[in-house]
């Protein structure tokens, strides 16, 4: 399709090449797993006044987190028997691809950027070889990423998407960079903030907050990842719930 254009600047950066680390498949019993576990359980017992199917993590800045965290979420929410569907919605930095090894020639751009009346979802959302998850990638860079995200067919899928999975989880750009993620979040159930603890200034998380709210974002909390600098242990995951973004 020869009105898609590949951006060269997104292809610099090593971490797009490997994707994310699927840590709660590689080491499922560990303490991160474990705490990714008590992130979905947080979420749920948030979910009991307003029942929450789709899903997105999004944060300040780029490189803080977002993608690992959110493909770790939904694997960890697949493993409890319900049907989720992780859609890569960072048209412009997206991995699920890589992390997952999928073919991108297919994806959520197709979708939206198809004539087709209808399009048969099947034939595009491929297995991930996990139980309960399907995939869809976010398939050929379009040069007009907000503008498709922000699109009567995106609000139709994700309608179509929660009609069919029990969960859709979103992987979604950071919030000062670009404005995808405002125009997604308020056809969204849930956001969820990721801050790189020593990475995010408080004034950028401050900020993401700000946007999330002026979109009219349902934002549950934040989600602390923090990165061990003497380089032994690796991950660290916190939680945090409520209204951070509003502290001075
Ligand atoms: N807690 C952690 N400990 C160690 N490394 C981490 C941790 N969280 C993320 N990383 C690494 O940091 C890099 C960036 O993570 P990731 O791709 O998930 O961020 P992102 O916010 O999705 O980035 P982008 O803005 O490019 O989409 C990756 O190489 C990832 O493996
Ligand atoms: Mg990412």
């Amino acid at each position: 399709m020869s009105f898609f254009h590949r951006r060269n600047e997104n292809q610099s950066n090593a971490r797009i090449h490997n994707g994310a680390q699927l840590i709660t498949v590689m080491h499922p019993k560990s303490p991160i797993s474990e705490q990714f576990r008590t992130l979905r359980t947080n979420i749920n017992f948030m979910a009991i006044d307003h029942p929450i199917k789709t899903l997105a993590l999004t944060s300040a800045n780029a490189s803080e987190g977002k993608s690992t965290v959110t493909d770790n979420l939904a694997i960890v929410w697949a493993q409890t028997g319900q049907k989720v569907l992780l859609v890569d919605a960072d048209l412009r930095r997206s991995t699920l691809h890589r992390t997952f090894n999928l073919d991108n020639r297919e994806g959520l751009t197709t979708i939206l950027t198809s004539r087709a009346h209808t399009i048969d979802l099947n034939t595009i959302i491929q297995p991930s070889g996990i139980d309960n998850l399907s995939l869809l990638p976010s398939g050929p860079t379009p040069p007009n990423p907000a503008e498709l995200l922000s699109s009567q067919r995106m609000k139709d899928f994700l309608k179509a998407a929660r009609e069919r999975y029990d969960m859709v989880i979103v992987d979604v750009p950071p919030m000062l960079v670009v404005t995808d993620t405002q125009v997604i979040s308020r056809d969204l159930d849930a956001v969820v903030l990721v801050v790189k603890q020593g990475q995010t200034q408080k004034l950028g998380a401050k900020r993401a907050v700000e946007l999330l709210k002026m979109a009219h974002a349902n934002l549950l909390g934040y989600v602390m990842n923090d990165v061990v600098s003497d380089g032994s242990a690796g991950y660290g995951y916190g939680y945090g719930y409520g209204n951070d973004g509003d502290d001075e």
